[in-house]
């Protein structure tokens, strides 16, 4: 009884820690802060078809069964960015940001999904839209995959077949070619606990395959020595000549323990590990997290197998991965209270292999999203982790964001988002000391939210996806943002 009255005076503290606005940070970002706002590929662009671009496996599957998506929704059109670009970053302009982060959509450049074959197409919209970019004077930050595999290599085996590792670097070198002059900020990744989690694990994405703990394993151990060879790659031919830098973005939620025994204080640790840890612990540190290697092998033996269900590097491969990043990207939305799960359920999959039970009280803000609760002071704490963790990275939070429905465009709760975690993430800077250089809205504009199609609006510009013009409109958080971006101050007057 104790112990849960003490988690309800936690969460109670929490929240109303939460939402008091006499604490936000009332101090300037510092002068060189870079503020922007980011989209991806399949989310925006539309043109599915337009010229010689294949499909991608967001294309192929909802194409065969549109009932995957809310309303039967799908990315054909989106926001018809393709066409649109030069609107867009008129748009940007005016918002006033220092960067752009957008996506390459891989089959467009590559229509073979190999690099037998360059659409010419394809790299000119890139090159019109950077162009467009630096004329403005927004830097561009690119990530290379953000979801949208070609189809193609996928009827293959997509991440599961061990040759992506040589067809993703393939890809990588093109866009490094093509676009590495007029851009100095490369993410490999975007999230690709998604990619391998969601995509080939339990199915509820892209290319919707079912094979938790399993196929979502190898996916992970193939991203991550494609990721490694494609920044060894950079280093070696362009680093020199181009100047740029190469990262990942890597997202969790921040898992805050339910009570403060050592049971539950090391499953929140290893709820980390196995979401963030998995990814980030081979690059800025040194192969997968031990509790990882340690859990899954002993589930595996108990499952009768022989070999661990999580793949193991070789030493080679552990020394060549590790350290291959120039920063790291960061996104960050929402937390789970986390305590041990005492009857761990046997199956595979990497929610069960953790042996932990994750919630999120109903106490906690809701938005339009199922798994989005608003927690600031959750970002503050994944910060510090990473940084205790890691050894202080410097790190760009590339994503952060709050959806609604499409019902106003006086988005006074995204305001109050954006507020509450820009002054935990200051705080976190100033206070904590984590290196924190930048800072991306996620999204520029609404936009296909994948299963939820456009039901869930992330954007601080609406479009209006009933009209063939997909006309834009700034919402009020855009006027928001614009000020930020000119004052560095995230109230209406700062003090310092
Ligand atoms: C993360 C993903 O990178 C992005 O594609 C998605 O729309 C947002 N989170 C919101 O769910």
């Amino acid at each position: 009884m104790e112990g849960v009255q003490y988690f309800f005076i936690c969460c109670l503290l929490l929240f109303s820690e939460s939402f008091a606005d006499d604490e936000l940070n009332t101090r300037r970002f510092p002068e060189n802060f870079k503020f922007g706002v980011a989209t991806a590929s399949y989310q925006v662009e539309g043109g599915w078809n337009a010229s010689d671009k294949s499909p991608n496996i967001w294309d192929y599957a909802l194409h065969k069964n549109p009932d995957l998506v809310v309303n039967r929704d799908n990315g054909d059109v989106a926001c018809d960015s393709y066409h649109k670009y030069k609107e867009d970053v008129a748009l940007l302009k005016d918002l006033g940001v220092d960067f752009y982060r957008f996506s390459l959509s891989w089959s467009r450049i590559l229509p073979n999904g190999i690099d037998d074959k360059i659409s010419v197409d394809g790299v000119n919209y890139y090159k019109n839209l950077i162009a467009e970019l630096r004329n403005n004077n927004i830097e561009p930050l690119i990530t290379i995959y953000h979801w949208d595999l070609p189809q193609i290599l996928q009827d293959a085996g997509g991440w599961t077949n061990d040759n992506i590792v040589d067809w993703f670097v393939a890809y990588a070198n093109v866009c490094f070619k093509e676009f590495g002059n007029d851009n100095k900020n490369w993410l490999v990744f975007n999230e690709p606990k998604q990619t391998c989690q969601m995509g080939y694990g339990t199915a509820e994405h892209a290319p919707f395959i079912n094979s938790s703990g399993v196929g979502e394993y190898i996916c992970a151990h193939n991203l991550l020595k494609a990721y490694a060879k494609t920044w060894h790659l950079y280093n070696a031919v362009y680093r020199n000549v181009q100047g740029g830098r190469v990262g990942i973005t890597i997202d969790s939620s921040w898992f805050e323990p339910a009570t403060e025994s050592r049971e539950d204080i090391e499953a929140a640790e290893r709820g980390l590990h196995f979401t963030f840890g998995l990814y980030a612990n081979p690059i800025l540190n040194r192969d997968y997290p031990a509790v990882m290697k340690s859990l899954i092998a002993k589930r595996s033996s108990e499952e009768g197998l022989e070999k661990s269900r999580l793949p193991a590097f070789t030493e080679e491969e552990i020394e060549y991965i590790s350290g291959s990043y120039d920063f790291l990207g960061v996104n960050t939305y929402t937390s789970n209270m986390a305590k041990a799960e005492n009857n761990p359920d046997p199956s595979p999959g990497s929610h069960q292999d953790a042996e932990i039970a994750t919630w999120q009280p109903d106490e906690w803000e809701r938005t339009n999203s199922s798994w989005l609760k608003v927690t600031p002071w959750g970002a503050r704490k994944l910060l510090n982790w990473i940084k205790n963790t890691y050894g202080n990275p410097e790190i760009i939070i590339t994503e952060n964001g709050l959806s609604d429905d499409d019902s106003t465009l006086e988005d006074d709760n995204r305001i109050r988002f954006y507020q509450s975690y820009l002054s935990n993430i200051h705080d976190a800077m100033e206070l904590d000391g984590v290196n924190v250089t930048g800072y991306t809205a996620w999204s520029f504009m609404d936009n296909f939210e994948w299963t939820k199609g456009y039901s869930e609006r992330f954007g601080i510009y609406h479009v209006d996806f009933s009209s063939p013009n997909r006309t834009r409109t700034k919402k009020k958080s855009a006027t928001w943002y614009q000020n930020l971006i000119k004052t560095k101050c995230i109230v209406d007057e700062c003090i310092h």
